[in-house]
C-alpha cells in the first residue's frame, strides 16, 4: 500500500514493522527502517517524505514519534527540511549504490588471500563427524558435570581485560604440571609456554614466523593435512620425506632429506606418527635432532594425542631430550578433551618467546579467558588425569573389539599394520580385493568418515585406511563395521 495524499508518498509503509512491546523506542525503530529505505534507493534523491502527521496516522503513532525519526535522519544527513517543500531526501543513494555494488562484486582477494583460502581442503560433510572418523574423542566419556561445576567460578574469576602474556597463570601452571608428568617436558620459564586456540593455529603462526615465503619446510608423507595447510598458507614450499620404513633406515632418512631440501623447519608427530600410528624410535629421534641442529633447521613436534597410545606407555616428547633451543613443542586439547574447546599450547625456546607471544596477540589466536580459567580449574582438581586414564582404557577395549571384528570379517580386505595409536587403526588395503577407485566417495555415501592415505612401501604406492575406533561402543560396532565391510567389498 502506498499513501497518496497531497503529494506522492514514496515510503513503503507496508514494509515498516513496528514492535510496540520492544524496549527500543518506536522513533528509533522507524528511523532505522526509513534509513534502510533511503540507503537501498527505495526513497530516492529529492523525493519528499510524507508529512509527519499523515505518516503518524497511517502507522498509528503520535506525530512526535515521526518528528523524532525525521530529526534522526536529518542528523545523518540523509534528509533535509525545505520549509514549505517539506522534508526531502538529499542523499544520492541509488546512483552511488549501483556503482559501488559493481565495484565491490569484482573486488578480488589478494593472491596471498587466495593461497590461504585453498591451503586446506575441507570436505563438504555433515557438522557431526561421520562414523569411524579418525581422532574423534567420545564426548560421552567426557565428565561434563564436573566440567560444568567450574563454570560459575571461572566466570567470576577470569580477567575481563586482555591477558597479554600468553595465557592465564592458572592454566599455565596446570599445563606445566601436565607437561612435566606426562610428557617429560620441564618448562622453567612460564614465558616459554603460550596458550593458543589449537595446533592448527600454532602451526600456521609458526610457519609464518620461522620462514620467508618461498623457503622450504619438510614433512613426512603421509601426514596430517593441517600441517601441510599451515605451510601452504605461509607461502612456503612443502617438501616431503617418506615414513621411516621406506627410507633405508632412520639415520639416512633425516640427514638425506634435510641435506637435500634445506628446510627452515620440519613438522613431525614423534609420539605417534600421523596417520601410521608408529612412535618414533630413540635412534630416529637422535638422528632427527642431530640433523636439524646441524643444518640450523627448526624442529616442530606436533604432540597431538600423546596419551592415547595402545598397550604401551606413551613415548615422551622429543623436546624432553633436547637442550639445543631449536625444538618447539605444540600440543592440543582437541583429542584429550574435545576439539570444540579450541585450546592448545606451544612451548618455545626463550629467545623467541616474546616475539611469538606478541604475534599471538596480534593475530588474536588466544582462547577466551573464561574457558582457560575453567580448564585450569578442571586440571588443578585432577579431572584431566582421571579422564585420560578412564578414556584410554575404554578406547583400548574398543580397539580390541574392532580389531577382532576386522580379523573375522575383513581379513581379505584390510591388512593390519604396526600402529600403536589408541585412537585409530591403520590398515593396508588389499588392492587385489578392494576397488579403490571412488572409495572415498563410497565411504561418505555409506556415512563413514574413515581416512584414505597413500604411503610408499618398498618403492610402491599403497593405499591405506585410517579408521577411528574411539566411538565404537559395543552397541554400534557391528553396524558401522558391517557397513565398512560392505562398502569395501563393492565391485
Ligand atoms: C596430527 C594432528 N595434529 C593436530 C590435530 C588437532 O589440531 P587442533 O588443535 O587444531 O584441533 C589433529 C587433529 O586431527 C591431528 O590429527
Amino acid at each position: 500500500m502506498t499513501i497518496e495524499q497531497d503529494h506522492k508518498m514514496p515510503i513503503q509503509v507496508e514494509n515498516i514493522q513496528l514492535n510496540r512491546q520492544h524496549p527500543i523506542p518506536l522513533s528509533r525503530q522507524l528511523y532505522v527502517q526509513l534509513h534502510q529505505q533511503v540507503l537501498h534507493g527505495q526513497i530516492t534523491f529529492k523525493e519528499r517524505l510524507p508529512p509527519t502527521r499523515s505518516l503518524a496516522t497511517q502507522l498509528r503513532l503520535s506525530r512526535g514519534v515521526v518528528v523524532e525519526s525525521y530529526d534522526m535522519l536529518k542528523g545523518d544527513g540523509l534528509v533535509a527540511g525545505f520549509g514549505k517543500g517539506g522534508t526531502r531526501v538529499c542523499y544520492r543513494g541509488r546512483q552511488r549504490r549501483t556503482r559501488s555494488r559493481s565495484i565491490v562484486s569484482s573486488l578480488p582477494l589478494a593472491r596471498r588471500g587466495d593461497e590461504i583460502a585453498v591451503a586446506r581442503h575441507y570436505p563438504d560433510i555433515a557438522h557431526e563427524p561421520l562414523a569411524l572418523t579418525p581422532g574423534v574423542p567420545d564426548f560421552g566419556l567426557f565428565p561434563l558435570s564436573r566440567w560444568q561445576s567450574f563454570s560459575k567460578q571461572a566466570m567470576s574469576n577470569a580477567p575481563t581485560w586482555y591477558v597479554r602474556d600468553g595465557g592465564l597463570p592458572l592454566l599455565k601452571n596446570a599445563l606445566r604440571d601436565y607437561l612435566a608428568q606426562y610428557r617429560g617436558i620441564v618448562v622453567n620459564d612460564s614465558h616459554c609456554l603460550l596458550i593458543t586456540s589449537g595446533s592448527q593455529a600454532s602451526l600456521s603462526l609458526l610457519a609464518r614466523m620461522l620462514a620467508e615465503p618461498g623457503e622450504p619446510a619438510l614433512l613426512e608423507r603421509p601426514c596430517w593435512p593441517g600441517a601441510e595447510a599451515a605451510i601452504r598458507q605461509a607461502e612456503l614450499n612443502v617438501t616431503y620425506t617418506g615414513v621411516a620404513a621406506d627410507e633405508g633406515g632412520s639415520d639416512n632418512k633425516w640427514s638425506g632429506a634435510i641435506q637435500r631440501h634445506r628446510p627452515r623447519f620440519v613438522i613431525v608427530t614423534p609420539g605417534m606418527q600421523f596417520p601410521t600410528g608408529r612412535p618414533m624410535s630413540m635412534q630416529e629421534r637422535e638422528a632427527l635432532l642431530k640433523s636439524t641442529a646441524r643444518h640450523r633447521c627448526w624442529l616442530i613436534e606436533d604432540d597431538y594425542a600423546a596419551e592415547y597410545s595402545y598397550a604401551q606407555h606413551p613415548a615422551p616428547s622429543i623436546m624432553a631430550h633436547s637442550e639445543t633451543g631449536h625444538v618447539i613443542h605444540v600440543g592440543t586439547m582437541s583429542k584429550l578433551l574435545f576439539p570444540g574447546l579450541r585450546i592448545g599450547w606451544m612451548v618455545v625456546p626463550k629467545h623467541i618467546a616474546t616475539g611469538v607471544n606478541n604475534a599471538l596477540n596480534t593475530c588474536g589466536i588466544l582462547p577466551p579467558n573464561m574457558l582457560q580459567q575453567q580448564l585450569g580449574l578442571f586440571m588443578q582438581y585432577g579431572h584431566l588425569s582421571a579422564h585420560l586414564a578412564h578414556s584410554r582404557a575404554i578406547y583400548n577395549e574398543r580397539r580390541d573389539r574392532c580389531s577382532r571384528y576386522i580379523a573375522e570379517y575383513a581379513r581379505e580386505l584390510l591388512v593390519p599394520t604396526d600402529s600403536v595409536s589408541g585412537m585409530n587403526l591403520y590398515f593396508r588395503i588389499n588392492h587385489k580385493a578392494v576397488d579403490v577407485s571412488n572409495l572415498q566417495d563410497r565411504l561418505v555415501r555409506a556415512g563413514l568418515g574413515c581416512g584414505l592415505y597413500i604411503q610408499r612401501v618398498a618403492g610402491k604406492d599403497e593405499n591405506f585406511l585410517l579408521l577411528g575406533h574411539t566411538c565404537l561402543s559395543r552397541d554400534v560396532v557391528a553396524a558401522h563395521l558391517g557397513r565398512l565391510v560392505a562398502t569395501l567389498s563393492e565391485r
